[in-house]
């Protein structure tokens, strides 16, 4: 087989649609060090996949194509600056095929949320692709090639529950008996810029109006191993919770009403502005999504477990 010959990959690729589940994230635990030279900041931070997914499928087709529909969609570009075409384009180039494929896409993952949306997206791609073309790269080839497209999409590539470290990008899964978690998923009007949220954690800092940083997470990594959700809810944490709430006030009342509902914990999710609470269990979880949703402190508030696996072919 040369990897350059067309016919020959299109033969050993799938003939009919390919389609991808690709989990949201949360951060358990988002310690955030200084930046580094490269612009980055230094990571230590514990993923966890939720079930909200959004959902790939690639056809075969003459050029690279997008297509979308679902959650926000009309806001997203669907040129070369979107993460589905950089994935696409970086894995034939890795694998050296053509990036020929008619990729359409249904979200439901919020934009610029803090659930790692376009990220999922992203690993979705590689996955994809990878079957649809045939080149049968291995889960840590597809890792390798994601952590180039953004900080978050290799962990969406494995799922679970997992350690990331470096700007997050560095990923090595947490061995636990299997428990699950639940959550409620509490989805804010608009969005917010990772960014400027990193930035403003830097402002905040510089001007000694932040948090003590959270450091290691050896305890989250304790409570998750004993599987009990009061146990857990002390211990979750996020360095970029004081940034978003700084950017975006109204989130201190959703965290509020979170509780007030009878959260174990509520925190923003990753540089937000969703916010995500812990419950007891799926009932418990029920019941709050159903009280913030009548509440008006956000837009959406749905039901999740974790962890579930990364990006698979279903
Ligand atoms: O890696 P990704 O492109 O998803 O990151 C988006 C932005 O988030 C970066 O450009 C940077 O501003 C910020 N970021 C950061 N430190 C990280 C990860 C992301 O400052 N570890």
């Amino acid at each position: 087989w040369r990897p350059d010959d067309d016919d020959d990959h299109q033969r050993r690729g799938a003939a009919g649609p390919v389609k991808v589940r690709v989990p949201a994230k949360i951060n358990l635990h988002l310690g955030v060090g200084p930046v580094r030279p490269d612009g980055y900041h230094e990571l230590s931070t514990v993923y966890h996949a939720i079930s909200i997914y959004d959902e790939l499928t690639a056809r075969r087709g003459d050029t690279l194509t997008l297509t979308m529909e679902g959650e926000g969609t009309g806001e997203l570009a669907l040129d070369e600056s979107n993460l589905v075409i950089r994935a696409a384009r970086a894995l034939a180039a890795y694998a050296r095929v053509p990036a020929h494929a008619r990729l359409h896409l249904r979200k439901q993952i919020p934009l610029a949320g803090g659930l790692a949306g376009g990220s999922a997206d992203a690993a979705a791609t590689l996955v994809a692709c990878d079957t649809l073309w045939g080149t049968e790269l291995s889960r840590d080839e597809l890792a390798g090639i994601a952590a180039g497209i953004g900080s978050d999409v290799p962990f969406l590539i494995y799922g679970g529950t997992a350690l990331g470290t470096g700007r997050g990008e560095a990923v090595s899964p947490v061995l636990a008996r299997p428990t699950s978690w639940y959550w409620v998923v509490a989805v804010a009007d608009g969005g917010l810029s990772t960014p400027a949220v990193y930035r403003e954690l830097d402002r905040l800092r510089a001007d000694r109006a932040a948090p003590e940083p959270l450091g290691s997470p050896d305890s989250l990594l304790a409570a998750l191993r004993q599987r009990d959700p009061g146990v857990l809810a002390k211990a979750l944490g996020n360095d970029l919770q004081a940034a978003s709430l700084s950017l975006r006030p109204a989130l201190s009342a959703t965290l509020a009403a979170g509780e007030a509902a009878g959260a174990l914990a509520g925190i923003v999710s990753g540089s937000g502005p969703t916010c995500v609470f812990l419950a007891a269990d799926g009932a418990h979880a029920s019941r709050i999504a159903a009280e913030l949703s009548a509440s008006g402190v956000c837009r959406a508030a749905h039901t999740a477990y974790g962890p579930v696996a990364g990006a698979r072919v279903v």
